[in-house]
């Protein structure tokens, strides 16, 4: 993983809008194309139109024109490291290979690996449209 994953998200997590939790998340991963992208948790007070830190990088990345990431790093001031939320397995395994590594960290530098495939097993894919 290369740091400069490390250190976009943790600089992204800074411009969080997290007001009602008071838990801010940086997200940062790469497309295929080798650029960078970020997000950050965007809360609301009308609460389920919040948006997590994995999604804002994801809706980067698609902006900027590309479909596809090889890493992903993201990180919270929590004690362990922070896990993406079920909608967000979802969204990364839309753009990201199973075998794609997640780095999941703290502020304080703890960090655990795991591949998308392994954050969500069974996940729903094109093959079940049957198209
Ligand atoms: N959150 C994220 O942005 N990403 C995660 O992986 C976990 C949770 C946000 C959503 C909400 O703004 C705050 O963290 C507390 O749940």
């Amino acid at each position: 993983m290369g740091n400069d994953l490390k250190q976009a998200a943790i600089a992204v997590r800074e411009n969080a809008y997290a007001p009602y939790s008071g838990f801010k998340v940086g997200a940062a991963l790469r497309g295929v194309s080798g650029a960078v992208y970020c997000g950050c948790n965007v809360e609301n007070v009308a609460y389920p139109e919040g948006t997590c830190a994995e999604a804002g990088a994801i809706a980067a990345m698609v902006a900027a024109g590309e479909t596809s990431f090889s890493e992903v790093y993201v990180v919270a001031g929590s004690p362990l490291p922070v896990t993406p939320c079920g909608g967000c397995r979802q969204k990364l395994a839309e753009f990201g290979a199973g075998d794609v590594r997640v780095t999941m960290a703290t502020t304080g530098g703890t960090e655990e690996v795991r591949s998308i495939a392994d954050l969500l097993p069974g996940a729903f894919d094109p093959s079940f449209l049957g198209a």
